[in-house]
Order: structure tokens, then C-alpha cells, then sequence
């Protein structure tokens, strides 16, 4: 198992794009799926798609500790430019909604240790209908690494196959000419339909960072749960794409929404943990109840997210309604999920063991519950685990090797307490 492990991030890296950056998954908050295209500063002064929202955004996850947790960029997305190009064709933000530019707020954002993320498009347009790129790839590029951009999403509205094929990697090449290191997010796939032949994850990995492959979230469950199976259902697609320095992105996080129960946004972020996939929140930091900040910050989960070894965990049971996933992570450890749709009301068991997942390497293995943060026992291989999943629910554990030494002592100590 160790050796297939390496073998695949071998051929991981050798063919994703070398620009050093976003060796695990990037965390951070997006605005699109909470604040989509609210360009009514009249009515909204504090969510309207300007500056006053992406600084009070930066500030919060600064003082509510997210920064310390690991989310780091703030992303602007759509609706944000101006309807007309400058005199020297550039683009600018809207002059009422961000009237100190860009480049001021970047410098904001910077000035709290984190990064800046800014949203086009490859056609002539983007998707909200605002000036795009497509064709202007190269002052484009240098404007967003003047401003001192950390990271752009290349959406694909307005664009054809044909396009796509031309306009996503040029300006991949045009980012990388300006010397700037900027994160490159391709909404490419997603409009191939996700799946090879259409999409070529060996070109898209020497192109982008990260990738998004299928459609928008919304803010639904039915969505989060679409999206977990078209993941599973993929998987063989999906896993080898995935690695150091590019990443499948199943789109943000939507828990402190409208819709989400707590266990719910225990369930996507716990999955998105396990899938490898960027961490971008998009909900009012400023609203989140406190059990909810809790789940998003709780870092046990976060380090199964950003572990290292960045593979992508794999789906090995559906049944009952239930699916159990593994994620290989760094030192020979496993995190386990095992997520539930079911609605009769009431925990649900399932029955596995370590063998069923291809856990292997040690004979017996520790378990930590990394949402309810307590030990679960050691556990051979092969022995049975009787898991107990909530309704719309996960349960989530690491499973740590202990060599015979270490259970030596842990058994002696267990006879001494
Ligand atoms: C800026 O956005 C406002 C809406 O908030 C809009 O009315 C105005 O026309 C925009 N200005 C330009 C120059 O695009
Ligand atoms: C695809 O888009 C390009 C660029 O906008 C355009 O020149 C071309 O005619 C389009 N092709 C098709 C088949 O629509
Ligand atoms: C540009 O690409 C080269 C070759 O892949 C890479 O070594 C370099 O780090 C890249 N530079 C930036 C700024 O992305
Ligand atoms: C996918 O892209 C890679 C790199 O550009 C190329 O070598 C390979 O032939 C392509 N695969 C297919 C099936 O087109």
C-alpha cells in the first residue's frame, strides 16, 4: 500500500504545475455563493460586492481566529470591474463599490498576514455579464499581479470548447510571466462535464492549481450530498488527478448559511477534508453561531485536509444509505468517514473493519474521534468496528499504526490506571 502511495504522488509531481505553490489545499473564504452578484449597496451597504465587505471579511478572520487555523485568502468573485476598461485598457473595480482599487485592498488584505484572490472569465464576458479576459489574457494578467493578486479563478461563461482549449492555458502562461506567484484556479472541467475524454487531467494539472469539476454549489443540502456522490461515484477519475499542487475543487463550504443543520456542516466539512479539496467558505463570518465556527476551525480536521501526502480519499462502502471513505495521510496514519443521507431519525450502525477500507501496514491501529475529540480504542485490522452515524450526520476518526512496542506499553499502562 506504501508503495503504491508513492508511486502515484511520484507521477503526481512530476506532472503538476511547478510553480511551487499550494502544496495542500488552499483555505480561505469566497464570496460567491453567499453574496453572488448583490451589487445594491443602498439596500445592503455591508454585503454588497465591494470593498467594505471583502475588509470586514479579512478582519474577521483575523480576529476570530480562522488566520491562525489556516484560511488565508479572502476572493473576491464576480461583479466586481468596472462596465468599461480604463484609457489604457485596463480593468477596474467598480469606482462606487471599491473606491480605493484594488491595489489598496490588497494591500489591506496583506497587512493582515493573508492573501488576495480576485475572479474573470476566458470569454468575452463573465458569467454576471461584467468585462472578462478572454483575448485580453496578458494586460490582464499583469494587472492582477500588479495589484498584487494571490489568486485568480478563470470562470467560463461566454467561452466554447474550442476557446477553452486556447484562453485557459494562455493565461496560465501570461500569470506565470508576470513572475508574480499566483494561485490559478480553472473553472475549465466543470464546463467539459467533469469527465474524460472531454477533460484531459494530465494537461489540466500542468495548467492549474485547482480545478473546478462539476457544478455550482448551492446552498442545499441535496447539493452537498450530490456532490459527495458524484466524488465517490468518480473516484477513479478523481483520486489520480489529484496531489500536491492541484487540487479537484468540489466548490465552497456552506455551513452558517440558511440551510445547513450543525450536522450537516459536520458532514461537508468533514468530506471536503477527506476529498483533499480547498477549504473556501462563503457565508457572514460575523453570523456564524458559535457550535458552527467551532466545526469549520476544529483542527483535527483541517490537518486531515492539509495533510502532506495530499491524496484524495477514496469511497470503499455504500450501503444502507451510508458511505465510508479513507484517506491515506503522512507517518502511515488513515482518516475514516462514514457519512449518513438516511432520515429515520435515530444513529445508524455500520459495521466495517480497517481490512475493508485496505488499511493496512500495521497490525493494530489507534482511533481518534476528530469531531468529538476522544479516543476510541486500538483495534486489529480485522477486527470489527461498530460505528454509529447520525442522520445527515459523519462520524470521523484517525486511525494511527502503534507498533508492538507501543502496545506493550500502552497495555501495561492501561493495567496500571
Ligand atoms: C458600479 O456599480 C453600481 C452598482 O452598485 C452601478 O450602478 C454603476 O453603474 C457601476 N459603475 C460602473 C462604472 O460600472
Ligand atoms: C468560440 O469562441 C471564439 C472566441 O469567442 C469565437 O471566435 C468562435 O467563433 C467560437 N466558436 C464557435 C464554434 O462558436
Ligand atoms: C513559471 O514556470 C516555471 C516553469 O514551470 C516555474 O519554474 C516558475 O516557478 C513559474 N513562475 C511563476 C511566477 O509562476
Ligand atoms: C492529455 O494531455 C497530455 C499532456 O498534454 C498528453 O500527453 C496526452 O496525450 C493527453 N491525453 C489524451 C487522451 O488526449
Amino acid at each position: 500500500m506504501r508503495v503504491t502511495i508513492v508511486v502515484l504522488l511520484l507521477v503526481h509531481y512530476a506532472l503538476s504545475l511547478n510553480n511551487g505553490l499550494v502544496r495542500t489545499p488552499p483555505m480561505g473564504w469566497l464570496a460567491w455563493e453567499r453574496y453572488r452578484c448583490n451589487t445594491n449597496c443602498a439596500q445592503f451597504p455591508d454585503d454588497c460586492i465591494g470593498e467594505k465587505l471583502f475588509m470586514r471579511m479579512a478582519d474577521r478572520l483575523v480576529s476570530d481566529g480562522w488566520r491562525d487555523v489556516g484560511y488565508e485568502y479572502v476572493n473576491i468573485d464576480d461583479c466586481w470591474p468596472s462596465r468599461e476598461r480604463d484609457a489604457n485598457g485596463r480593468l477596474v473595480g467598480n469606482s462606487t463599490r471599491f473606491p480605493s482599487g484594488i491595489k489598496a485592498l490588497a494591500d489591506y488584505v496583506h497587512s493582515k498576514g493573508l492573501k488576495l484572490g480576485i475572479y474573470s472569465d476566458c470569454g468575452k464576458l463573465t458569467c454576471g455579464g461584467y468585462i472578462a479576459s478572454g483575448g485580453n489574457e496578458k494586460i490582464d494578467a499583469e494587472t492582477f499581479a500588479a495589484w498584487g493578486v494571490d489568486m485568480l479563478k478563470y470562470d467560463g461563461c461566454y467561452s466554447n470548447e474550442t476557446s477553452r482549449k486556447v484562453n485557459y492555458p494562455l493565461m496560465g502562461a501570461e500569470l506565470n510571466k508576470t513572475g508574480r506567484p499566483i494561485v490559478y484556479s480553472c473553472s475549465w472541467p466543470a464546463y467539459e462535464g467533469g469527465l474524460p475524454p472531454k477533460v484531459n487531467y494530465t494537461e489540466l494539472n500542468a495548467i492549474c492549481n485547482l480545478w473546478r469539476n462539476y457544478g455550482d454549489i448551492q446552498d442545499s443540502w441535496d447539493d452537498v450530498v450530490d456532490i459527495m456522490n458524484w466524488w465517490g461515484d468518480n473516484q477513479d477519475v478523481l483520486i489520480p488527478a489529484a496531489g500536491p499542487g492541484g487540487w479537484n475543487d468540489p466548490d465552497m463550504l456552506i455551513g452558517g448559511d440558511y440551510t445547513l443543520s450543525l450536522d450537516q456542516t459536520k458532514t461537508q466539512f468533514g468530506m471536503w477534508a477527506m476529498l483533499a479539496a480547498p477549504l473556501f467558505m462563503s457565508n457572514d463570518l460575523s453570523k456564524l453561531e458559535p457550535d458552527i465556527k467551532t466545526v469549520l476551525q476544529n483542527r483535527d480536521v483541517i490537518a486531515v485536509n492539509q495533510d502532506v501526502l495530499g491524496v484524495q480519499g477514496r469511497r470503499f462502502i455504500k450501503q444502507d444509505s451510508i458511505q465510508v471513505f479513507s484517506k491515506p495521510l503522512d507517518k502511515g496514519e488513515f482518516a475514516v468517514a462514514a457519512f449518513s443521507t438516511r432520515t429515520d431519525g435515530t444513529p445508524h450502525a455500520i459495521k466495517f473493519s480497517l481490512n475493508d477500507l485496505k488499511i493496512s501496514g500495521a497490525k493494530f491501529y489507534s482511533l481518534f474521534d476528530l469531531f468529538e475529540s476522544k479516543h476510541l480504542g486500538k483495534y486489529s485490522t480485522a477486527e470489527e468496528l461498530d460505528i454509529y452515524v447520525d442522520p445527515n450526520g459523519i462520524s470521523m476518526f484517525r486511525a494511527s499504526p502503534i507498533s508492538v512496542e507501543n502496545i506493550f506499553v500502552e497495555e501495561v499502562f492501561e493495567t496500571i490506571i
